[in-house]
């Protein structure tokens, strides 16, 4: 079976303490009902300020099936970056995950998708997961050209790769226009995207492959429409990110399966 995964984007948001609660709270909260009682147990990815990943990474090392990411890392494995954080450098205060592409980083910093597929590979070199961000803006969807779009930033950010350093990537379809917006993308708008990367997998890699890949949603996930995502046969679980500041709300998504 695909993995799952509940992924918290705590962006640039919380300080040390605030972080340092927040992940106890959710530990606490899963070492209570444990997920292994779930119909399909998600791992859970806390994606912290990266200042923040040494202090959360302490906490939750004792709680099975949750583990702690970057939300960035720099392309370059060390040297003259001022402000830069290398993937070793998070790798190192206890992170396992990346994120890669997400939204933000390409529209408020530039990232394209060479750049893109340069920290894919920074974060391999550190055995980091990258979790691969893609997805259209409203305009592209109103186009029509939203299943273009993401096919696109697929195959440029992901495609280079051979099958076996693939088959460790983690997909997340992020519709632009459902971040943050309180919109979300409806089950069936989630499912028929999944469903057209997951095409696009099996076309490169064979279709073994493709029915390996975890794809997530995201994009205004909450309590309320966690189950009916889930429920999609493409679906395998979420980025959450304004809903995952809440230990309670965020469990709720996490047991959404
Ligand atoms: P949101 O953010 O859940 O607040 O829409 C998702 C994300 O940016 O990953």
């Amino acid at each position: 079976m695909r993995k799952k995964i509940v992924a918290g984007n705590w962006k640039m948001n919380l300080d040390l303490a605030g972080s340092q609660n927040l992940a106890s709270e959710i530990c606490s909260l899963v070492a209570k009902n444990p997920l292994s009682g779930l119909k399909s147990a998600p791992s859970v990815v806390l994606f912290p300020p990266s200042v923040f990943i040494n202090g959360v990474s302490t906490i939750v090392n004792d709680t099975p099936g949750v583990s702690v990411g970057a939300q960035n890392i720099h392309q370059n494995e060390k040297g003259a970056f001022t402000g830069e954080v290398s993937a070793q450098m998070v790798a190192s205060c206890g992170a396992t995950y990346t994120l890669i592409g997400h939204s933000e980083r390409r529209s408020y910093f530039g990232e394209d998708d060479k750049l893109i597929a340069e920290k894919i590979a920074a974060a391999f070199k550190s055995n980091l997961v990258p979790m691969y961000c893609c997805g259209e803006v409203l305009a592209e969807r109103q186009d029509n050209k939203h299943f273009d779009i993401v096919k696109h930033q697929v195959e440029t950010a992901l495609f280079w790769m051979e099958k076996s350093q693939f088959e460790k990537v983690v997909i997340a379809y992020e519709p632009v226009w459902a971040i943050g917006t309180g919109v979300t993308a409806s089950p069936r708008q989630a499912q028929e995207m999944h469903s057209w990367i997951r095409q696009l997998v099996a076309t490169r890699y064979g279709i073994e492959t493709a029915n390996k890949t975890t794809i997530l949603y995201g994009g205004s996930c909450n309590g309320q429409n966690a189950v009916e995502i889930f429920a999609q046969p493409d679906v395998d679980g979420g980025l959450i990110g304004g809903a995952s500041l809440k230990a309670e709300e965020f469990f709720t998504i996490i047991s959404s399966f």
